[in-house]
């Protein structure tokens, strides 16, 4: 139970402090939020006030200088982070790392490698979710040969190829026209229904931030009540 009485978060943060560089940068500094299970939040805050490091932190990616991460009830200091990151956590990049040399197709494939499924329904799952992204068309084609957007979609894809309970997104929607954020929107929509499934996700655009259940704002490392008052978020 948290302090309030309700269910125990899904994503605990606790008094979070990432230096690089010996010290010298301050990526977060203090950052204490937590998310329940099914909750959509938005993360938005003007560039370089730490949202990729506070992602990157909660996907075990990096480890924090002070101060703890709890992940659906484990200390990530004390969890063997493999399993982690290949089944508890989808994440999609601001940078996609797709690999250039398979199709659209072997791309999400790749990504339920070992996951216990026979080959037919992991193929069956990533031709779902290629339709679900609108590139049903597209699995034949390589990474290189597909625009940013569908590229982004692809990495969407990707990350919900194995159910993940939570899904970590940087950007995902920021090479996309409204048509494709509405798709997207719609897809996590229903995981969501279906799934339960907990999204985090980094955004500067209004609109998306605007479906989410509630809005994070970050700013020199630390979550603040509320944007500035002279520039709305949408103009960050
Ligand atoms: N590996 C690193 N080494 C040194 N400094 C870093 C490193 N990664 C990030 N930083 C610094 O930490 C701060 C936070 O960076 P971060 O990438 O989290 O920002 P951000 O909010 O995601 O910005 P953007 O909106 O531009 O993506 C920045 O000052 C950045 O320069
Ligand atoms: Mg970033």
């Amino acid at each position: 139970m948290s302090d309030d009485g309700g269910p125990a978060p899904i994503i605990q943060v606790t008094d979070v402090v990432k230096l690089y560089d010996d010290g010298l940068v301050r990526a977060l500094d203090g950052v204490t939020m937590s998310a329940a299970r099914g909750e959509f939040l938005a993360v938005t805050g003007p560039s370089g006030c730490g949202k990729s490091t506070l992602l990157q932190l909660i996907a075990a990616l990096d480890r924090p200088t002070s101060g703890s991460i709890v992940v659906e009830g484990r200390d990530l200091r004390e969890a063997g982070n493999d399993t982690y990151r290949r089944t508890g956590i989808g994440l999609v990049f601001q940078l996609h790392n797709l690999l250039p040399n398979l199709t659209a197709l072997q791309n999400i494939e790749v990504a339920m490698f070992s996951n216990g499924r026979s080959h037919g329904e992991q193929r069956a799952r990533a031709r779902e979710l290629l339709a679900a992204v609108g590139l049903g068309a597209k699995e034949k084609v390589t990474p290189p040969r597909l625009s940013g957007g569908e590229r982004q979609r692809l990495a969407i894809a990707r990350a919900l190829a194995n159910r993940p309970p939570i899904l970590l997104a940087d950007e995902p929607t920021g090479s996309l026209d409204s048509a494709a954020v509405d798709r997207v929107l719609e897809l996590f929509r229903e995981i969501r229904e279906r799934e339960g499934l907990t999204l985090l996700l980094v955004t500067h655009d209004a609109h998306v931030a605007s479906t989410a259940d509630r809005i994070v704002y970050m700013r020199d490392g630390k979550i603040v009540a509320a944007p500035e008052a002279d520039v709305p978020a949408a103009a960050r």
